[in-house]
């Protein structure tokens, strides 16, 4: 049986369109419809389409992006900084700069770049760049991970208690197979477990060809001492070093509140 439906045109007034036509069913089988609401401009709503479509597919980036850096787990108050906030006055502060944003591209567009070493006094912004790497891979919607050498430590340590969420084989295999692992204080609270992880963490990316940036307070020449003969070999083979070597930026506390509340025109950046 052959149903009969009747269309009809309908005139649509758009003022950005101009005058649009729109088919629609006018009858089934003789039953009339009626039309009691003038139909949408067509164009303008494949216009609203694309547009929700593209926010949405915004928001999800958006998530993304955040998500894989709460996975990177930079220092809390790092979460939002990236290499724009990081300030040079020399041209060694802009060289390092330089190096760290094209080892990061490098790294993005899925290059080696071998190791980088960042060594120098506290307060000199090794941390901060780390960060920046970790949130500028992360808006590359690449995986990074941030830690200490005291940190990892504790993060195996907590493997080994009964009823541990985490076995110390898939730790194990995170660290070494996350496309960038930013260790930092290398060589600080080291003791004979810590210093035995890195090793093996390094040793194991480095036999892999993947990429690893530390920090570290000791100078380039005492850190054979600290972190032993086999790492030190493996860091001048594999590491570019970069020497922090200015003052610290980390204003005391007593003098950051003094700046507030008396003298904001002081900008006394120097400390022990
Ligand atoms: N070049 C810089 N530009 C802006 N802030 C900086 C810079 N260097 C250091 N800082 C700030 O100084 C403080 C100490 O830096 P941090 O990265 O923790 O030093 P480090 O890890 O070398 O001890 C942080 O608050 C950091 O944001
Ligand atoms: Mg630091
Ligand atoms: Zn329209």
């Amino acid at each position: 049986m052959n149903i009969d439906i009747q269309h009809t045109d309908l005139q649509v007034q758009c003022e950005v369109h101009g005058n649009q036509i729109v088919q629609r069913i006018k009858s089934i089988d003789g039953l009339e419809f009626n039309f009691d609401h003038t139909p949408e401009c067509p164009a303008c709503c494949i216009e609203q389409n694309a547009a929700k479509e593209r926010e949405q597919d915004e928001r999800r980036k958006l998530e993304r992006v955040q998500h894989l850096i709460t996975a990177a787990q930079p220092p809390r108050r790092h979460e939002g900084t990236t290499f724009d906030d990081y300030t040079t006055t020399s041209s060694a502060q802009k060289r390092i700069l330089e190096i760290c944003r094209r080892y990061t591209n490098n790294i993005a567009s899925q290059g080696y770049p071998g190791w980088l070493a960042l060594s120098g006094r506290p307060g000199t912004g090794k941390t901060m760049l780390l960060s920046c790497i970790a949130v500028d891979l992360a808006k590359n919607h690449v995986r990074s991970r941030y830690t200490t050498q005291a940190a990892m430590g504790r993060e195996f340590r907590a493997t080994y208690q009964r009823g541990a969420e985490r076995s110390e084989t898939s730790l194990f295999d995170y660290y070494a197979q996350i496309p960038l692992l930013l260790l930092d204080e290398l060589g600080a609270s080291s003791t004979e477990h810590t210093d035995r992880l890195v090793f093996e963490v390094l040793d194991t990316r480095y036999a892999n060809n993947l990429p690893v940036v530390i920090a570290t307070n000791h100078p380039r020449a005492a850190l054979q001492e600290v972190v032993g003969e086999r790492l030190f070999d493996r860091l001048t083979e594999e590491a570019t070093f970069l020497a922090f070597d200015w003052e610290s930026n980390r204003k005391p506390a007593g003098l950051r509140n003094k700046n507030r509340e008396t003298s904001p025109a002081r900008t006394d950046t120097h400390s022990s």
